[in-house]
């Protein structure tokens, strides 16, 4: 008989090593109690692009600004949001409570206007309005430009007595007489009310902000962490979409407050207030989430002040569902990927027009 080789030496000795190896391992699992499991199946996560389907511009819904938003309107426009000559007291603009350099919302539950008074809601953020099917809390402005009316004549707001003392006001300053006849020419007395309104919406339509969300909706699939990637795909499926959806992430519909879940505080009716019709009961136009972590409190009477907190209320509420430390932690990470920049070119103040000795006097009555 030939001596074995060496390969065939070897082999032996690596046959003899994984019948060892194999004992061991088949003596491991006789002792262990339970037989190995299988993983359970984790869920495919969801392609890309069902992540970004729903925040695609329905067709009835355009936050393109308006073609006869022109540069000159928009510059006027800008200057009137500014303006607290437009208030009775000449201590109130649409600014002071829709700050632009902090996320256009004032940060307190309910606003202040005319002799600190309160109203009855919390501001919005003016940012991303463009696109919204309704203005206001209960949507009862259908455009910026109606909805510009509401506050110059709000007592607890802006509080001017009429149309006259605002056009006065406007008239008795030559530069923005000037200003309305560049934004509307061809218009024999351009100073309206009506150019006034149009000229806000024209500035409010710029008032954009885009987001690292953007950059992912546009197709950098790593725009997204990991974490905010697993809060998107959950506000997708958990079912936050059906109600928060469109390029505002909001702003599509008036739903339900509490649509699982009476909501405890039934102080302000919502739309119903509007219309009297029952199903309106509780209705509120769903806000816009873009720059969301900054815009608290929330609601339409500012009673959460968390966003961790907002995000457990509206799945409890608005979905009959506990999420998990984990599940809130992601779509918090997620919402924050929608704070964007802010055009710096429109949030700082601008210089106004001087008041001159025809300027209605400040009214603090
Ligand atoms: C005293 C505070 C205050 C002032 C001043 C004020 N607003 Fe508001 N604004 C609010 C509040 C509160 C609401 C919500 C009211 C509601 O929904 O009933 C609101 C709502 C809005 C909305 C609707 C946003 C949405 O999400 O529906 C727009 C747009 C807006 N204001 C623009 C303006 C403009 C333009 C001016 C100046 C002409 C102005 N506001 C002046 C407090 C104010
Ligand atoms: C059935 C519709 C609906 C669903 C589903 C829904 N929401 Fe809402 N959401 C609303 C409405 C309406 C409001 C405003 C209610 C109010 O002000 O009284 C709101 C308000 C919010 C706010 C406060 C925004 C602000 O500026 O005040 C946040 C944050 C929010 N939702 C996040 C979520 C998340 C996250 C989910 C999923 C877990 C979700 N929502 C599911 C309708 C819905």
């Amino acid at each position: 008989m030939k001596a074995p080789s060496r390969l065939q030496h070897c082999l032996g000795r690596a046959i003899a090593l994984w019948g060892v190896l194999g004992a061991l391992a088949l003596r491991a699992m006789a002792s262990s109690p339970e037989p190995v499991k299988a993983p359970p199946p984790q869920p495919e996560p969801l392609p890309y692009e069902k992540l970004v389907a729903p925040f695609q511009p329905p067709p009835a819904v355009s936050s393109a600004p308006a073609p006869e938003d022109t540069e000159a309107r928009i510059a006027l426009g800008r200057l009137l949001f500014f303006d607290a000559r437009l208030s009775k007291n000449h201590d109130v603009s649409c600014n002071t409570c829709h700050d632009l350099a902090t996320n256009g919302a004032d940060h307190q539950p309910l606003s202040q206007g005319h002799q600190k008074r309160k109203g009855r809601r919390n501001s919005p953020t003016v940012y991303n309005v463009g696109g919204y099917i309704a203005q206001f809390w209960d949507g009862r402005a259908p455009t910026l430009e109606v909805q510009a009316e509401g506050p110059l004549f709000d007592e607890d707001e802006m509080a001017m007595p009429d149309d006259r003392r605002v056009l006065a006001t406007l008239t008795s300053m030559p530069e923005y007489v000037k200003r309305f006849q560049a934004a509307f020419p061809g218009e024999k007395k351009p100073v309206t009310l009506s150019n006034l309104t149009r000229s806000l919406a024209a500035f409010q339509r710029q008032l954009t902000t885009r987001s690292r969300f953007d950059r992912f909706l546009a197709g950098q699939r790593e725009a997204l962490t990991e974490q905010e990637r697993r809060g998107l795909e959950l506000f997708v499926t958990a079912g936050c979409v059906t109600c928060h959806n469109g390029p505002a992430v909001g702003g599509t519909s008036l739903q339900k407050l509490g649509l699982v879940e009476a909501f405890p505080k039934i102080a302000d009716l919502g739309r119903y207030e509007v219309t009297r019709e029952e199903e309106d009961r509780m209705k509120f136009r769903v806000p816009t989430l873009r720059n969301v972590e900054k815009t608290a409190p929330y609601l339409h009477d500012g009673s959460v002040a968390q966003l961790d907190e907002m995000v457990r209320v509206m799945a409890r509420y608005q979905l009959g569902k506990t999420l998990s430390p984990e599940q809130v932690e992601s779509l918090v990470a997620f919402l924050r990927s929608l704070t964007g920049e802010l055009p710096a070119r429109y949030a700082a103040p601008p210089e106004l027009p001087k008041s001159t000795r025809k300027t209605p006097k400040p009214d603090p009555t």
